[in-house]
């Protein structure tokens, strides 16, 4: 079992209680682990993925990697902001990650779009809770921050997921 880290703050004039500065680093810092894995997940499909529909597929996970990469720097730095020490390495975030390890030999589209969607949703489902813990701790501009970053995750979602969701074509009968 790992043992856990005690959070490391640095003296600040930030008007938030260290308690709940403590508490907030240590939450953004799973999501900033999480934040990372994701960036290399979607990398891992992008250079691997192979079949139908590839070019569009394969550009829609660099676009996705860019926007995952773009919540590590806004998690990183809302975590510096008060007064913490961002753990943003990829060791650092293979140990602290939120998500299931990407697998290594997937190769066809529909099978690295729902794979990644399980870790979107994964990780939307922990957005929600530290929502709730930053509103609950009265850290709004953390409970801000993870807001936004479950609202890009739930769109990467949907991305995802409109691939291969199950459509009622029972409408076309009617003619
Ligand atoms: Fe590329």
């Amino acid at each position: 079992m790992a043992t856990k880290r005690q959070a490391t703050l640095h003296p600040t004039k930030h008007p938030l209680s260290e308690n709940t500065r403590g508490a907030m680093v240590e939450l953004l810092q799973a999501h900033l682990a999480t934040a990372l894995d994701l960036t290399y997940q979607t990398k891992q499909a992008h250079w691997n993925v192979k079949g139908m529909n590839f070019i569009a597929v394969h550009k829609l996970f660099d676009e996705l990697h860019e926007e995952a990469e773009e919540f590590v720097d806004s998690i990183a730095e809302r975590l510096t902001a008060i007064g913490g020490q961002a753990h943003g390495t990829v060791h650092a975030a293979a140990e602290n990650s939120l998500l299931d390890a990407y697998p290594l030999d997937l190769v066809d589209t529909e099978g690295h779009l729902r794979r990644l969607s399980d870790s979107y949703a994964k990780w939307s489902a922990a957005l929600m809770k530290g929502v709730e813990e930053a509103g609950e701790a009265g850290d709004d501009l953390t409970e801000d921050l993870l807001t936004e970053v479950g609202r890009g995750i739930d769109e990467g979602l949907y991305f995802l997921e409109s691939h291969f969701q199950v459509v009622d074509t029972s409408y076309r009968k009617q003619d």
